[in-house]
């Protein structure tokens, strides 16, 4: 099978179309043929090793001292299934599903295997592969951490980098939980974020909103730019501020914030479940969550898609399309 792999840390140029042997499922596994992958923030975190201050040395311990242990970068797919192992009782051939492999990466390619009981689920009927493949990086990342903040019916909560992966799942989910939401973002993106259903959309070129006197139950900081120290103010006695992207620093300090005030900071790695996919397809189909897509790119050009998603200004997420001979 092909599939796009490097064997150094550094620019889109180390990206390379290979061939690979065709993996074979485990007993307790399903081999997906792969129709759309995406690029991500992820992805070019883990190409480039550009990691919050304080991760350089966890992350090489990670993903590989060196040089990339695991070769082929991705962590999004959607695809048909191709074959299962002889105790895969959950799916069968033909089944179209998506699936999130999170650090075990591997989506960059024509084909994948994926245990039954790990992140893989049907497909929603109405969204295409290409929308699937892009349900779950920003979706089970805002899912995760808006539960973590366990978020309320009526709360007020404000999205900083409401444009992006994250921040495009943040807002639509929010809104699911019947929040009262805005978004920051750029000028370019102020329609974007109020067509995702934000009651407000603040242009963070034109005004700041930890200075404009408003407070909030929630603040979800998808970009880096709405630490403690900034968006204290701005968050209502018992507020949680959710640092999706923080330096090790950061981290540390908010756990000193939680446990010494009634204001909680969280940050961290988000946790991955598979019902939470499944939940993010139920969305999906009911018509309350839809992937935002924003450029497409075949396969073979996917250096040109971490180009593009490297320059951070992308709008929700960039989707790789595979052909395959027999694509139904
Ligand atoms: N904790 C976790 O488990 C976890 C999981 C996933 C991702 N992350 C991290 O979360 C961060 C966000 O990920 P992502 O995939 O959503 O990123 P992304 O899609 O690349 O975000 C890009 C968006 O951010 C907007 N943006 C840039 N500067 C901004 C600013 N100052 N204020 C408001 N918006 C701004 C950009 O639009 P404009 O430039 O036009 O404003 C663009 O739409 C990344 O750093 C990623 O590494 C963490």
């Amino acid at each position: 099978m092909k599939a796009i792999a490097y064997t150094k840390y550094g620019s889109p140029d180390v990206l390379h179309l290979k061939e690979f042997a065709k993996p074979t499922p485990k007993d307790n596994e399903i081999l997906i043929r792969i129709y759309a992958t995406t690029v991500t923030s992820g992805d070019w975190r883990v190409r480039s090793l550009d990691m919050p201050f304080g991760f350089g040395l966890i992350s090489r311990l990670v993903f590989g001292i060196s040089g990339p242990r695991q070769p082929i970068l991705g962590t999004e797919l959607a695809g048909e299934v191709e074959s299962v192992g002889k105790d895969v009782r959950n799916f069968k051939v033909g089944d179209r599903v998506f699936a999130f492999s999170s650090f075990g990466m591997g989506c960059h390619a024509e084909y994948k295997c994926m245990p039954e009981n790990g992140m893989v689920a049907l497909k929603p009927p109405n969204l295409t592969y290409e929308e699937a493949a892009a349900l779950s990086f920003g979706g089970t990342t805002a899912l995760d951490f808006l539960r973590r903040a366990n978020i309320q019916k009526g709360e007020k909560v404000l999205v900083n980098g409401a444009s992006g992966a994250v921040g495009t799942a943040a807002v639509q989910l929010a809104k699911h939980f019947e929040a009262e939401v805005t978004g920051v973002c750029s000028t370019a993106n102020l329609e974007l974020v109020k067509s995702l259903g934000a009651d407000r959309a603040i242009d963070y070129t034109k005004e700041d909103f930890t200075k404009n006197g408003e407070t909030y139950d929630i603040i979800v900081d998808t970009v880096g730019t709405a630490l403690f120290s900034r968006s204290k103010n701005s968050l209502k006695e018992r507020g949680r501020l959710l640092l999706v992207i923080a330096g090790l620093p950061d981290i540390l300090h908010s756990l000193w914030v939680s446990l010494t005030g009634s204001k909680k900071v969280i940050a961290g790695p988000a946790d991955e479940r598979a019902e939470d996919l499944r939940f993010l397809a139920s969305l999906a189909e009911a018509g309350e969550f839809k992937p935002t897509i924003d450029r497409r790119y075949p396969f073979e050009q996917i250096a040109e898609a971490h180009r593009y998603v490297g320059t951070g200004r992308k709008k929700g997420n960039v989707v790789i399309t595979l052909e395959h001979n027999n694509k139904k």
